[in-house]
């Protein structure tokens, strides 16, 4: 179970460093993006960036922007575009050691609900994972749409998985 001192807010713009060092700790070499991508995020879709804090201290986030891209593709994660009918999560990661707590699908869960409340226009989210992180995501509401159109450095193949946002109040988990 998660903390009781747990929060889950906005992150603030002095926090982009620390954005992009869990960027590295929770990607391998090649896996990681860049700390112009994580920028971006935070900049044009801050709202989109969502930090979970146990006693004030940053302890998972996820980041992501909107798109009007029919699929998940490069130019999704170095743009926003507010009028888009689709988010891109482009990054979560819990840190190592609060792993397996139920931080990540609590995180996860709210941020498909902020989505749902005060994003309109947004029908759709969709990411790309890593073979053994499908399950996942499955379990937690996402559909796999099979092999993504992105590639990291190292070439490990990436799925794309994709969740509708419902408004009739249906939840997802
Ligand atoms: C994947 C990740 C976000 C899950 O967050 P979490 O807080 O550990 O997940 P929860 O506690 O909510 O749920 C535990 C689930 O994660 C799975 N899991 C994946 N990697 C895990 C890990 N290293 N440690 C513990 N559980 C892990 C468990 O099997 C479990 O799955 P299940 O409930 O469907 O059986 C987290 O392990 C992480 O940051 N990994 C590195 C970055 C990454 O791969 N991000 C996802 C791709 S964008």
């Amino acid at each position: 179970m998660s903390s009781s001192a747990a929060l889950m807010r906005m992150m603030k713009p002095e926090e982009v460093h620390e954005s992009f060092l869990f960027e590295l700790k929770g990607f391998s070499a090649g896996g990681a993006l860049p700390k112009e991508a994580v920028e971006l995020w935070h900049r044009e879709a801050p709202e989109l960036c969502i930090g979970y804090y146990e006693d004030d201290r940053l302890v998972a986030r996820i980041c992501g922007t909107q798109s009007s891209e029919a699929r998940y593709t490069n130019s999704c994660i170095y743009s926003h575009e507010p009028q888009g009918t689709m988010v891109g999560i482009h990054s979560l990661v819990v840190e190592q050691d609060r792993r397996g707590k139920g931080i990540g699908t609590a995180l996860l869960k709210r941020y498909l609900q902020l989505i749902e409340e005060n994003l309109n226009k947004v029908n759709r989210v969709t990411l790309v994972c890593r073979e053994r992180v499908i399950l996942y995501y499955e379990n937690r509401g996402f559909q796999s749409k099979g092999l993504a159109e992105v590639k990291v450095a190292d070439g490990t193949p990436l799925f794309e998985m994709e969740c509708s946002i419902l408004r009739s109040g249906n939840s997802l988990f």
